[in-house]
């Protein structure tokens, strides 16, 4: 088997790698920065600016499956400059991709595409638990942004390429993403949650993450697929699981919400907003989850066994 990655130098894609290549995948994988076309050991960089259309189709050369991770990270500051390239570098990136395609013809062998997408296309709701066939509509600027990323996956299907659209819920690692912030305040006693706590967290490992998305590729899943864990917490919960992994106390009352509003905007949606996401479809796939519950999987990012 075969991979072309988008956005495998990120946070997802490079633990993906690893896993891959050590089960004997091949990797190629694009970037939008030259000096990272040798960064990933045995895998093979290629060049692409999404922006300028430009990419080189040597990069298909033997590929089966596209998984597509590419995006600007969304956890910088939102000014609306910043806010149209988090839009642009995921519709820009997905067109490009089937433009050189179509070009290529029958000359390509791509079957599938997986591409990453956000549990952030559900509504906030402090209630309900959604599942796949929820209906969404862009009352958000993140709605916005996913339902839009995912029509554009979608057009895959115009010549005949399965299309996984996986809506990736928050990723624990010990190498940035939420933790990452969350981590600094809550090492020193001074973790706390925002709003009023209550907003469901829908959590997953990072080693779980490359799991679905290998066995995906390996099953040539189509549909969409909640990446979630089995059992989402509150924030105040999660907060305190990662405290409790961090051995340290944790006592402040949540952050109003207010005052995040004032400081980061509308960015602040993404501290605030509750997802309450079921995990049932991967279940149902017969994914077993190797870190179910919060309090394992934050022990094991925090304080991992010594090998
Ligand atoms: N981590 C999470 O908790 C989470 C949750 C839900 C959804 N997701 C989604 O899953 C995907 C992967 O997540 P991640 O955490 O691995 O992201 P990440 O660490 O921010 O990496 C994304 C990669 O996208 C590429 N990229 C950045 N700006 C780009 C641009 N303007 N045009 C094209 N490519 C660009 C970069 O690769 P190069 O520099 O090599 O080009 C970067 O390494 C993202 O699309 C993210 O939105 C992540």
């Amino acid at each position: 088997m075969k991979i072309l990655i988008t956005g495998a130098t990120g946070l997802i894609g490079r633990s993906f790698v690893d896993i891959a290549l050590s089960q004997g995948i091949q990797i190629n994988f694009l970037t939008t920065k030259k000096s990272k076309i040798n960064c990933l050991n045995k895998a093979q960089g290629f060049y692409w600016d999404p922006s300028y259309g430009d990419l080189n189709s040597d990069c298909f050369l033997g590929v089966d499956i596209i998984i597509h991770f590419a995006g600007a990270s969304i956890s910088k500051l939102w000014t609306s400059s910043y806010r149209k390239l988090i839009f642009s570098s995921r519709i820009d990136s997905t067109r490009l991709l089937l433009s050189s395609l179509k070009r290529l013809g029958s000359e390509h062998q791509v079957k599938q595409i997986v591409s990453a997408s956000a549990v952030g296309i559900y509504p906030s709701d402090f209630e309900k638990i959604f599942t796949e066939t929820a209906k969404v509509q862009p009352n958000s600027f993140m709605q916005e942004v996913v339902i839009a990323w995912e029509k554009e996956v979608d057009t895959f299907s115009s010549i005949n390429i399965k299309v996984a659209k996986m809506r990736i819920g928050l990723v624990l690692s010990n190498k940035g993403g939420v933790l990452g912030p969350l981590k600094i305040p809550t090492a020193f006693g001074l973790g706390a949650a925002f709003g009023n706590g209550k907003q469901g967290q829908s959590w997953i490992h990072i080693s779980d993450v490359v799991g679905v998305f290998l066995k995906a590729c390996h099953e040539q899943w189509e549909g969409i697929f909640n990446i979630v864990a089995p059992n989402p917490v509150n924030q105040a919960d999660f907060i305190g699981s990662l405290a409790k992994a961090l051995n340290r106390p944790y006592f402040l009352p949540p952050i109003p919400k207010t005052l995040l509003k004032i400081l980061v905007g509308k960015m602040s949606s993404l501290l605030l907003d509750s997802h309450w996401i079921s995990a049932n479809k991967l279940i149902s796939k017969n994914y077993i989850f190797l870190y179910p519950e919060i309090n394992k999987a934050m022990k094991d990012i925090i304080d991992p066994p010594k090998e």
